[in-house]
């Protein structure tokens, strides 16, 4: 998998316009059967101005969608376990102007709520010093477990932002079925709101804290 040294030219498609302000998306991915929607969220993130987007893939979640992919619509993929030293943690969280943990599982948001550093997405984590969004995917059974709605609650007094899930009719693996379960919002709208968001941090002169509840209803379209 590509692994770009951040000083080497950029790649085809990328902003051609050398005073384009730069937006250096980090996105961390988790094994949730949403992941196969990816390619779609990445599209809708790569219109915002002068984006640039590196990945993180947990093991889990090159298992079920191939970084091969992800690569054709992503800038940089990284995958735990190959990529752990190149570039490394630190150097990623560095790098990044926003991180967003897309989607994020009930085993991230426990790792992340807990300090614990399993895999690269969480070791990157708790190495990234501004505030990070993290957008749930889930079995509703899981996300309405207390465990998991503390380790919400923590990372939002940690400062982070959880965005809700939404209600949605999701492809079930295990039942080979829709159901209902707490997913990700519009791609649409998550560009939405990582824009808004990536707005507030540049007014903020790029500390990172951005107001509680910036990613409020009244802030974003949430139509699909
Ligand atoms: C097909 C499949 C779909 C899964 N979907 C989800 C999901 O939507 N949300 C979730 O939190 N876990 C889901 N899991 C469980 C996670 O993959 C599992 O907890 C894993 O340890 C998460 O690791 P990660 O957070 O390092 O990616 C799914 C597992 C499988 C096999």
């Amino acid at each position: 998998m590509t692994t770009r040294p951040a000083d080497q030219p950029d790649q085809p498609g990328q902003p051609d316009q050398p005073d384009e302000p730069e937006t250096r998306l980090l996105v961390g991915v988790c094994g949730a059967a949403n992941v196969m929607n990816l390619p779609a969220y990445l599209h809708a993130l790569r219109a915002l101005p002068g984006c640039r987007i590196r990945v993180i893939m947990t093991a889990s979640a090159a298992g079920i969608l191939p970084a091969t992919t992800v690569r054709l619509v992503a800038d940089e993929v990284y995958c735990d376990g190959v990529h752990n030293a190149d570039p490394g943690h630190i150097r990623l969280a560095r790098w990044a102007d926003q991180f967003l943990l897309l989607p994020a599982t009930a085993h991230l948001l426990g790792q992340a709520a807990n300090g614990l550093a399993g895999n690269l997405v969480a070791t990157t984590l708790l190495a990234y010093a501004d505030a990070a969004i993290f957008f749930p995917s889930m079995n509703g059974q899981m996300w309405k477990q207390p465990s998991v709605q503390r380790n919400v609650e923590r990372l939002r007094a940690d400062g982070h932002q959880v965005v809700e899930p939404e209600p949605a009719e999701c492809w079930e693996v295990a039942s080979a079925s829709f159901q209902q379960a707490a997913g990700l919002p519009a791609p649409r709208v998550v560009a939405q709101m990582v824009g808004v968001l990536g707005m507030l941090v540049r007014r903020s002169g790029g500390a990172g804290q951005v107001p509680d509840g910036a990613l409020g209803e009244g802030d974003i379209d949430a139509g699909h």
